[in-house]
């Protein structure tokens, strides 16, 4: 049976997913650690929908978590046709306060476990001649983000990975996309320990997922949400990266210090 694997579909932008790739008549696999809501969640919009949706309750920062989840579709006769790796965190702080082993998962989750799970899918889809993958980025992705180290580092892997295998890619019928969401209204803030940008600059989660479904559409290798996020990315390139880096220093030091740490 063909599926869309959404990881991080707990949640904010994955749920998302979810719902809008729902509606689009789409069966489902929703992945992430808290079983209950994604039990919820894969019911309601299977009842919704007319689609089938399962869910798989799983710590993708555990090193065989994607192998794990990998064998569990092949068991359950799943064909990955679409696979969003979504699930990922961040940490705001002086790098310095930050515990190491929660800085490697950091990397685990946003990187490696997207690199697997893409090694796991992908060959498959390009032996059907038929896929998509989405990998969220973020607009951190395109400068170094002062107290924001670690997680900027990671969302530039991803973008950069993304875009490569977007052009491997494009003879053999697979897109691939990185999706870079600026400040959005999710649990991410929470996650992160930090304060909540005003709702203002923020985006809904639903007009983040409608612009990466429209780009996916479209056979963009990466898309930008937001136009205030688009011309702030480009704007940025006219600089130099010093300079970026310096004013990314100075906007985001109060955000650090009201996080405690
Ligand atoms: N919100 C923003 O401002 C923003 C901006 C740019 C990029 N992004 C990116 O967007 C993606 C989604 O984040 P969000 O904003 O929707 O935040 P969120 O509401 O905190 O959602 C994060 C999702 O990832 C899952 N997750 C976290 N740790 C996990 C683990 N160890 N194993 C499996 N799943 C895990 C969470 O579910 P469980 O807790 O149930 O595991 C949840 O479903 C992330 O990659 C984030 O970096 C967010």
């Amino acid at each position: 049976m063909k599926t869309t694997l959404v990881t991080g579909a707990s949640g904010g932008i994955g749920e998302e997913f979810a719902r809008q790739l729902a509606a689009r008549g789409n069966n489902l696999l929703l992945v992430a650690r808290s079983e209950d809501r994604l039990a919820r969640l894969a019911n309601e919009l299977a009842g919704k929908h007319n689609i089938t949706a399962q869910h798989i309750a799983a710590d993708l920062t555990r090193r065989d978590a994607p192998h794990d989840l990998f064998a569990e579709t092949e068991r359950r006769g799943l064909e990955v046709d679409f696979l969003i790796n979504n699930a990922g965190f961040g940490s705001l702080g002086d790098f310095t306060s930050f515990d190491a082993a929660r800085d490697e998962e950091m990397i685990t989750l946003n990187v490696s476990a997207l690199v697997l799970l893409t090694h796991l899918y992908l060959p498959l889809m390009r032996a059907r001649r038929a896929g998509a993958i989405i990998n969220v980025a973020s607009t951190a992705a395109f400068q170094p983000v002062p107290y924001m180290a670690t997680y900027a580092a990671t969302k530039a892997f991803v973008l950069s990975f993304s875009e490569a295998l977007a052009e491997e890619n494009r003879g053999h019928n697979v897109k691939v996309m990185a999706l870079c969401p600026g400040a959005t209204d999710t649990n991410f803030f929470a996650a992160a320990e930090g304060e909540r940008p005003p709702y203002r600059i923020m985006q809904t989660p639903q007009a983040v997922v409608e612009t990466a479904l429209r780009a996916l559409d479209r056979g963009q290798s990466h898309v930008i949400s937001g136009w205030s996020n688009y011309f702030m990315t480009q704007a940025e390139r006219l600089v130099p990266r010093s300079f970026v880096t310096r004013i990314a220093g100075k906007a985001m030091r109060p955000f650090s210090e009201k996080s405690g740490r």
